[in-house]
């Protein structure tokens, strides 16, 4: 590539008007790039606002199809789906992962039939399920990896029986994709996706989720065993093409925003549907400053979710999925 130079050559021209800054607009953000994560809980009519996470509500299943019901309307081709466990149906084993009429099993077959045209993703991991709080199962002070892929196989099994679209994988074990994909495939479900959290970093992000699900005040430890080193980056490769090898559809990154460099990297090494997950302490960052005055919300909102197109994705799991989609409707 050549260009010419200043003054024949003026950048600015090209940025003096609106209609000139739209015709070479080179990426654009649109509703079928949302993914809405939601939380619900056992009970009737409970709606409660998770602290940490302004605008953020924990439902209870008889609240849920209301709760959904803007997304549909709006559009937003696919829900994430978090259980929020009662404490005391959560033991070391993570036992309710694999229950049939678990709350996410229930609520996949509910929205399902409400609203059949939305994409329903399921997370795969013991966290929502284990009284230790971490995603896969714990034998003295380690993760086992190889147990714990045999449940992470028979709570994959389940949640494709309840009808979920997608299975996404967020526990970081070694194998599972593998794994899960022949269980899928063995047993009549070889339609089911995989979205894989292939490059999940061990991340100080995540803390306003765990509040929402309720398992940060008991997580033992931290999850650094399984979960990524933020110093790492080529190793974030290797993990991309191993789930691409056992059968992943479709990659993950997370978090979102302090890691555009690896979804940058991920896109073009492999060309492949790649997503982001703006997680909920990217959300909870820019709605406490929001909410001090200190920046435009709706600005930084859109400007941070654009990012993620420009850095590579096909898509954003966000929480702000629904007030972005107004956004884009009322353009
Ligand atoms: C765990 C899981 C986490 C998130 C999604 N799935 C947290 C963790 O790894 O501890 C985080 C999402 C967010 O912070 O918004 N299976």
């Amino acid at each position: 590539m050549s260009f010419g130079s200043y003054p024949t050559t003026r950048p600015r021209r090209n940025r003096q008007d609106g209609f000139t800054r739209r015709l070479v607009a080179e990426h654009r953000l649109s509703t079928d790039d949302l993914i809405w994560p939601i939380f619900f809980t056992e009970g009737t009519a409970q709606e409660t606002e998770v602290a940490s996470m302004p605008g953020v509500r924990r439902v209870s299943l008889d609240r849920l199809e209301a709760h959904v019901a803007p997304a549909a309307k709006l559009g937003i081709p696919a829900l994430a789906l978090f259980p929020v466990t009662p404490v005391d149906q959560r033991d070391a084993e993570g036992t309710q992962s694999g229950n049939p009429d678990n709350l996410m099993c229930r609520a996949a077959r509910l929205l399902k039939s409400a609203f059949p045209d939305i994409g329903l993703i399921g997370d795969v991991a013991l966290d929502p399920y284990t009284d230790h709080g971490h995603d896969g199962l714990l034998r003295g002070d380690v993760i086992v990896n190889d147990e714990s892929v045999a449940v992470l196989v028979r709570q994959s099994l389940n949640q494709a029986e309840a009808g979920i679209d997608i299975l996404a994988p967020s526990d970081m074990m070694d194998g599972r994709i593998g794994a899960i994909r022949q269980a899928l495939d063995a047993h009549g479900h070889a339609d089911v996706r995989l979205m894989s959290y292939a490059a999940k970093y061990a991340s100080a992000f995540y803390g306003p989720f765990r509040d929402a699900l309720g398992s940060g005040g008991f997580l033992k430890g931290d999850k650094k065993t399984y979960q990524m080193d933020p110093a790492n980056s080529d190793e974030a490769l290797r993990e991309v093409a191993l789930d691409l090898a056992e059968g992943a559809d479709m990659v993950m990154v997370k978090p979102g925003m302090p890691y555009l460099d690896i979804i940058r990297r991920v896109r073009e090494r492999f060309a492949v549907p790649t997503f982001a997950y703006q997680v909920s302490g990217e959300y909870a960052m820019i709605m406490a400053a929001a909410n001090n005055g200190w920046i435009d919300r709706d600005r930084a909102m859109m400007e941070s979710l654009l990012a993620f197109k420009r850095a590579g994705c096909d898509g954003i799991l966000t929480y702000f999925a629904l007030d972005a989609a107004r956004q884009l409707q009322a353009r």
